[in-house]
């Protein structure tokens, strides 16, 4: 971990949608002292974020994110860069490669599994050689998943000496909106898939983000339609975030050397008020995809019907938010556990900047010890994330009695 350097932090893409939360959050953020600047493309865009948020004295980097030079100077100054650039598999790269080998700590906010995948067989080995910690997911795609897990996981193998070889995660309330950022990357991968089958076999491997040669082969669950569970006596429905986070939570079982087990099952879905919730929120997210599939329409969605990159939900609306998370663990004594994770903004935006905040301030302040190499937020920051979470991100993690 680097310790000489000019800032803690430097958030590239301070003009993002999310961009823009953040700074305001780490502008008005006084629980630590925080060295930190604001990055992006464009001198005039960071100019006007510093008068728009009134952070006249936070310094200004411009860099491009295609431009190795630029970044390089980056990434000198500074223990951690936070990404909100995206998409990732569009604009993400040449950062990692430089984080990776600057010994640059460095977390974002991609959902994007073809391109984590392709971000680990390129620059991990780079990062466990120069110290850099490197961590993906950083949002709520898929922190609420890969902490609730591995908290549940602690208690079963605190109360029954063995982990739980079965968590439902399910979402049993969300309040929030999709920004034209994020709707970029989702129809980016459903682009990138259409024209590469390979990809399509990639994306629905549930172990596709463990390292090499780890020895997962249990078949998973796929909520891929609606139904009645009996497990948790609940209307069901697909959770369009369960691709990239059941993969996160494998990868922190296979980084923590199989703590959950080496038949471990967990599958995630959105509890639904009745059948007739289920059936037609279902419904509606196959047309989504199944649009988003086809170029002509989905271009059509992306210019005229989606908002676009820049756009998102309003201040109103991101206070209005809320997420509620609940995680049912089955224990090999029969046992059963119950944790939740909740978060007091809109999931995508007011608790994600927080989250990814709170994520680069753990690198940077708390983990002088933790390894080089590329992360999940559990097995990376685990209890330290926990905590931060909850003491200044309005984010919680517990146990249910
Ligand atoms: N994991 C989660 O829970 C979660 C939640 C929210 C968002 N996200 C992801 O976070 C990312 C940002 O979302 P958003 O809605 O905030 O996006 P956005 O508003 O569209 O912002 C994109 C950012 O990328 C910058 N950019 C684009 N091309 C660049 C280049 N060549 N060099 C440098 N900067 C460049 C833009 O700079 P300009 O302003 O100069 O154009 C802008 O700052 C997306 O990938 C989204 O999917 C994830």
């Amino acid at each position: 971990m680097k310790t000489e350097t000019s800032f803690d932090i430097i958030v590239f893409g301070a003009t993002s949608f999310v961009g823009q939360i953040l700074v305001e959050y780490l502008a008005n953020y006084s629980a630590e002292e925080v060295k930190w600047a604001m990055a992006g493309r464009s001198e005039s865009k960071l100019k006007a974020v510093q008068i728009d948020k009134g952070v006249a004295n936070i310094p200004l980097i411009v860099a491009d994110s295609h431009d190795e030079d630029a970044l390089h100077k980056m990434c000198e100054q500074t223990k951690v860069v936070i990404s909100t650039v995206g998409p990732y598999a569009l604009f993400g790269e040449t950062l990692v490669k430089v984080c990776a080998e600057t010994g640059t700590d460095y977390c974002d906010l991609t959902g994007e599994p073809q391109w984590i995948k392709a971000m680990l067989d390129k620059y991990e080995t780079t990062a466990q050689t120069s110290g850099a910690r490197l961590v993906h997911t950083a949002g709520f795609d898929s922190i609420p998943s890969d902490l609730g897990v591995w908290a549940l996981q602690q208690k079963a193998i605190a109360q029954t000496t063995k982990p739980a070889q079965h968590i439902r995660m399910r979402v049993r309330r969300i309040k929030g909106a999709a920004s034209g950022g994020t709707i970029a990357s989702m129809l980016n991968v459903v682009a990138e898939a259409g024209k590469d089958p390979s990809l399509r076999k990639l994306l629905v491997n549930p172990y596709v983000l463990c390292p090499t040669g780890h020895h997962y082969s249990l078949r998973q669950t796929n909520h891929k339609k609606a139904q009645f569970e009996t497990a948790t006596d609940m209307w069901t429905m697909p959770f369009v975030m369960a691709a990239i986070n059941e993969r996160i939570v494998h990868r922190s079982n296979a980084l923590l050397d199989d703590l959950y087990g080496t038949d471990f099952k967990y599958d995630e879905a959105m509890q639904a008020k009745s059948g007739v919730q289920a059936w037609s929120m279902t419904l509606g997210l196959g047309a989504f995809m199944l649009g988003a599939s086809i170029g002509p329409i989905r271009r059509l969605m992306a210019s005229k019907l989606l908002p676009k990159p820049g756009e998102g939900p309003s201040p109103e609306a991101q206070l209005k938010g809320m997420f509620d998370m609940r995680f049912y663990g089955e224990c090999h004594d029969g046992s059963k556990l119950e944790f939740k994770v909740t978060g007091d903004r809109d999931p995508g935006y007011g608790s994600t900047a927080k989250m990814l905040t709170q994520t680069a301030l753990c690198l940077a302040f708390d983990k002088p010890d933790l390894a080089g190499g590329s992360w999940t937020p559990a097995a990376g920051l685990g209890q330290d994330l926990v905590t931060r979470l909850a003491e200044h991100a309005g984010v919680e993690v517990v146990a249910v009695q």
